[in-house]
């Protein structure tokens, strides 16, 4: 008989049919009402044992945690709490799991404690949701992209060059590090290494995906990054999976509409697709919320705050007007902030990225036209001579979720630029080369899929939104 999965029975109203499912014990209560689960849903099937004629010893290894697999029929159920249950003939223990052991205990367990036990944490209801909307979100992201006529394109991730200047990066080498070959000048000979160079993983694939926007058109690149930067925050990994559109002939302007676009249809996509998860996180949040004091809880529930995000226009600010702002608030002027805002040219701390985003717009803002010594090279210099076309889209309770900016594609302005910050022309020849070879105006960003999944879930910390967290002193299983 075809195996059923939990999902489609709790929405079958075919009574009396016989069904086989395989999956785990929950929670076994009266020796009698088990709730089963296989990660269909969030939802769990009761199974009701006829206890009387079901052998003792194995009603004793119906454990939480224990795999089993199960015949019985399907039937309305009287109980409350569920429309259907299935009447159980017939019940096979596949693993048991020796509830003195087993640490995931059907309790409130706290998420550093489940974080150690991040291979056992996707059993609980908070992460299985978590994990199932991380999925939906990337396939969201996915169709998004393909739906507009952009082409998937894999950027390496053992990169040659380290211009991009994003952040610190991870060395990749096979040379023994006790013992490392030297040349004439006592430092180690790289030539002998495995690439013949040094080499290092990826920060992005942002300067890979130009070359390929100045061919495709409009290509994105879906895969991890990694910064070896010591910040140990609720929103920094050091293995991260990063977004990054890159679209010839694009304007900033059109960038802002592009990731304002996105955004709001992968996340309409979840609103409509994972009901079940999401009515289950927004409870989490709401619950966690109560315990709260009562100045730091949210002001919109996770769906209200989701809808929100999908119905408003994002603010678009510019970073003159921003620092303005910034310069008369409140905690400026009374030296709240850690970082005081004194004057045009700071850069801003993400305690200001909020401020103006939860305090005083009330909405997800793109702030652009940054000074350009506050960013990367490769941005377009505007005609003052000192901003750049640059874009970071904020969002409440994360932050920065998008950096962007519009390309400089004028190779005499680059060539300066470089010069100027001391990067080695030679290193990015291939870089150069496009704007060599029909050059043209174009725009990108990233967006970091860990922060959008933080804010679809409402989880506190990234680290509970990707299955195997790396951070500085933690790359355990
Ligand atoms: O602002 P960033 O550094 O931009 C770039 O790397 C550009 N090359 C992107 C582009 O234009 N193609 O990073 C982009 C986004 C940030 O806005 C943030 O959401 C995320 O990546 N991010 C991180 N997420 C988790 N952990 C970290 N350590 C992150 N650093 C950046
Ligand atoms: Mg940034």
């Amino acid at each position: 008989m075809k195996r059923s999965n939990v999902a489609e029975l709790l929405s079958s109203d075919k009574f009396l049919q016989e069904v086989t499912l395989k999956g785990w014990v929950r929670t076994f209560r009266a020796n009698r009402f088990i709730a089963l689960n296989d990660g269909s849903t969030i939802n769990n099937i009761q199974c009701v044992v006829d206890f009387e004629n079901t052998d003792e010893r194995i009603l004793k290894r119906i454990t939480t945690g224990a795999a089993v697999a199960i015949k019985g029929t399907l039937v309305e159920s009287l109980g409350r709490g569920q429309n259907v249950e299935i009447k159980v003939s017939t019940i096979e223990i596949l693993g048991d799991s020796n509830p003195e052991e087993y640490p995931i205990q059907p309790k409130k367990h706290s998420f550093e404690f489940l974080r150690e036990n991040a291979h056992l944490r996707i059993r609980t209801n908070t992460f299985s949701a978590v994990m199932r909307l991380r999925s939906a979100l990337s396939f969201a992201v996915h169709n998004y992209f393909i739906k507009n006529g952009f082409y998937n394109f894999h950027a390496p991730i053992i990169t040659g060059s380290d211009a991009e200047g994003a952040g610190e990066m991870f060395n990749v080498t096979t040379l023994d590090i006790e013992n490392p070959p030297k040349n004439e000048d006592g430092n180690v000979d790289r030539t002998k290494d495995f690439f013949g160079k040094t080499t290092n993983l990826t920060v992005s694939g942002q300067l890979e995906a130009e070359t390929y926007a100045m061919a495709l058109g409009k290509v994105y690149t879906f895969g991890p990054t990694f910064r070896a930067e010591n910040s140990n925050t609720t929103r920094h990994l050091s293995e991260f999976w990063m977004i990054e559109p890159e679209v010839a002939f694009n304007n900033l302007d059109d960038n802002m509409d592009l990731a304002e676009d996105f955004i709001k249809s992968v996340i309409s996509y979840v609103l409509n697709n994972c009901k079940d998860d999401l009515a289950f996180l927004d409870n989490r949040l709401t619950q966690e919320d109560k315990s709260k004091p009562a100045a730091q809880r949210n002001e919109m529930s996770l769906l209200e705050k989701l809808n929100f995000v999908v119905e408003n226009n994002f603010k678009r600010v510019s970073y003159t007007e921003a620092i303005d702002i910034l310069r008369n608030c409140k905690p400026n002027k009374k030296k709240k902030f850690q970082y005081l805002i004194n004057e045009w040219g700071a850069d801003l701390q993400s305690e200001h990225e909020r401020f103006l985003v939860e305090k005083h717009f009330k909405c997800p803002v793109i702030l652009f036209d940054y000074p350009a010594n506050i960013k990367a090279f490769y941005m377009r210099l505007n005609e003052d001579g000192k901003t750049v076309r640059a874009m970071d889209v904020l969002f409440p309770g994360i932050g920065e979720i998008v950096g962007g900016s519009q390309r400089e594609e004028r190779l005499d302005v680059l060539k300066q630029k470089i010069d100027e910050l001391n990067i080695d022309e030679k290193e990015l020849w291939w870089y150069l080369d496009t704007r060599r070879f029909g050059t043209a105006v174009h725009s990108g960003f990233g967006l970091g899929f860990e922060r959008l999944v933080q804010f679809t879930t409402g989880m506190g910390n990234i680290r509970d939104v990707i299955p195997y967290p790396r951070t500085p002193q933690n790359a355990e299983f």
